[in-house]
């Protein structure tokens, strides 16, 4: 996602440089100028948010249609992106309400009434503002707190981590449903599983436990039932914050071009990113603190 689709979709640094930038830089979309728009930041159309820990977390909030993605959800989405990702954040952790559904995919009532150029361009909406997850500069965690569908599956694939609730169960019915999954499904999920499994859940619309989840590497842990899935993923934001801020958006851009380049470009990509750390006054920090046995006190430069 990064490289030819930055232009397209917004650069991840311009959102890592914060509000102002993101403002500033207007790219297209259909939302009105900032200008005219408030945006609360307890929320943005049917997501909620909130900050803890140094994460921003983001919760659909569409528990009656089991947190399916309308075209609101979409675009609020894209604002999240666009006005909410703040410098300081180091974490987004995406979550659904209620314990029984992650994201059941995509609205199918709302679907219903739409014409084929409205699906058209909610298909590009998954690309645009939801895709920017693929871009994100700090790393995304989805915390999957129950059934994960169709477009919520692939929502949860677009994220660098995965924890889920021991309940929770997994699914691309897309063909079942006359189509498929387009919002990433097909190319990421190979990726992530194997071709050999990835062709099981979407020609077969196989649905899967949390265990099997875990055991073809879909997700990365299960939490404990007692514990809520958010707080769960709460503990991964420690060891992130460990690392350096320009280190970690480094490692992040390295590691997602591994699922696009050949092995050449992809070493030539790792050692320009390698180097964006080198002339970093953390760098030195890091070295610094180990001579001195102490903890870095890293400064994002
Ligand atoms: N779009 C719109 N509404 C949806 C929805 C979707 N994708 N998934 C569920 N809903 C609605 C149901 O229609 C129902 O509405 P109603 O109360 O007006 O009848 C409500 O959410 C609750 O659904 P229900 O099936 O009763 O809940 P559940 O907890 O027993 O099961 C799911 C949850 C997600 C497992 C089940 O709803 C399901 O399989 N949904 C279909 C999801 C799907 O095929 N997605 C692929 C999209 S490509």
């Amino acid at each position: 996602m990064e490289g030819s689709d930055r232009g397209k979709n917004r650069a991840p640094e311009s959102a890592g440089r914060g509000l102002a930038a993101s403002h500033a830089n207007g790219a297209a979309d259909d939302s009105p100028p900032a200008s005219r728009r408030v945006h609360d930041p307890s929320a943005e159309g049917p997501l909620g948010l909130k900050r803890q820990d140094g994460a921003l977390i983001i919760s659909i909030e569409r528990e009656e249609r089991r947190n399916a993605l309308s075209q609101a959800a979409l675009e609020a989405f894209g604002a999240v992106f666009r006005y909410h990702l703040a410098p300081d954040d180091r974490a987004v952790i995406i979550t659904g309400s209620g314990a029984r559904a992650f994201c059941a995919g995509a609205d199918l009532k709302e679907r219903r009434g739409m014409s084929l150029d409205e699906v058209r361009a909610q298909l590009l909406r998954y690309r645009t503002d939801l895709a920017w997850l693929s871009t994100c500069p700090v790393p995304t965690i989805a915390a999957i707190n129950g059934a994960t569908l169709g477009g919520g599956l692939e929502l949860a694939l677009l994220c660098d981590l995965r924890v889920a609730a021991p309940h929770a169960s997994f699914a691309l019915p897309e063909t079942s449903l006359g189509i498929i999954p387009a919002a990433g499904g097909t190319q990421s999920l190979p990726r992530i599983v194997g071709s050999a499994k990835a062709r099981e859940l979407i020609l077969l619309g196989s649905r899967v436990s949390a265990a099997e989840a875990l055991r073809i590497g879909l997700i990365h842990r299960i939490c404990d039932a007692a514990v809520s899935v958010v707080d769960d993923a709460l503990t991964w934001i420690a060891p992130i914050t460990r690392g350096a801020p320009l280190a970690q958006r480094a490692a992040l851009r390295a590691l997602r071009a591994a699922d696009r380049l050949d092995i050449d470009a992809g070493l030539e990509f790792e050692r320009a990113c390698y180097e964006e750390c080198l002339t970093s006054e953390d760098r030195i920090e890091a070295l610094n603190a180990f001579a001195e046995k102490r903890e870095p006190i890293f400064k994002g430069r």
